[in-house]
């Protein structure tokens, strides 16, 4: 059973200028229907602006639909009242492309994982190094390290810190989006490995948003391409790769140095 279904889903932003909004609307998402099996990586792809963001913000609840719905293990999210959402966003967790923008500066490791693991349960203060240190080596991090601070911590740690804050609360859905976007080329393969693990050893599914064909290729199971908010090819990540059918992903596949 597909474990999230996207289905005809729309968000237009109206179109503001300097004296309010002009009747106008930006199609960010434009009647997208997609579906992501439990435990599998949808990978989604398209250029700047294609919509990517508005998608896997709609996901999370954070940007309202125009229309359509979001169906999460069954469950149809507009359906529900502000306060089962909230209690149900521990469920989908998110990693963004600046982990050093999406951590907090202030908070040493400890006290943001710690944070983020209490999210799901309360732990007993004993406990709580426990949990950090196991939480850290299984992102591949010393446990050493774990009352340090983010600046303390290279881009691609800093992108593991923000990969274990994500799992922490046991999520059932990832979404991530260009999160190897900002880090050196022999760093992304390493997270990305990192992420096809974790997704395969907690069963956790995956939308995985990239600009960058090949790097979704690499993770994903399947393959969505977006253009102007729409979808406009979807397959196995190797048909998609291999036979693009529509000439934008060829274009984006030509694109690739
Ligand atoms: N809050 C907003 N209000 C109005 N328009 C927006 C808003 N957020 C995004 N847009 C517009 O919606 C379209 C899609 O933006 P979005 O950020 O989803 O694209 P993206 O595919 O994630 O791009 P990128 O690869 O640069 O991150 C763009 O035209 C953008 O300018
Ligand atoms: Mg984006």
């Amino acid at each position: 059973m597909a474990y999230l279904e996207i289905i005809n889903a729309c968000v237009h932003y109206p179109v503001r200028n300097t004296w309010g909004t002009t009747g106008e609307f930006v199609r960010a998402v434009d009647d997208v229907s997609l579906s992501l099996e439990k435990g599998s990586i949808l990978g989604l792809v398209g250029e700047s602006g294609c919509g990517k963001s508005t998608l896997s913000r709609a996901i999370m609840q954070l940007q309202p639909l125009t229309s359509g719905s979001i169906i999460l293990n069954g469950v149809n999210l507009s359906s529900l009242p502000p306060r089962e959402i909230r209690r149900r966003r521990t469920d989908f967790q998110m990693v963004f492309q600046d982990p050093y923008a999406s951590l907090n500066p202030r908070m040493s490791i400890f006290s943001t994982l710690a944070e983020a693991l209490e999210q799901r349960e309360k732990l007993k203060k004993a406990a709580r190094e426990d949990a950090v240190a196991e939480l850290m080596q299984r992102v591949g991090l010393s446990p050493e390290h774990m009352y340090k601070y983010p600046h303390e911590f290279s881009g691609g740690q800093r992108q593991r810190i923000a990969i274990a804050r994500a799992i922490a609360p046991k999520p059932a859905l990832l979404l991530a989006d260009e999160p190897v976007s900002a880090l050196d080329v022999s760093i992304q393969s390493q997270i990305l490995n990192l992420l096809t693990d974790l997704t395969q050893e907690l069963g956790i599914s995956m939308l995985f948003i990239s600009h960058d064909l090949s790097v979704v290729h690499y993770i994903a199971d399947n393959i969505a391409v977006m253009q102007r908010g729409k979808i406009v090819e979807y397959g196995t990540a190797d048909a998609v790769f291999n036979h693009p059918q529509h000439q934008y992903t060829q274009t984006l596949l030509a694109a690739i140095p």
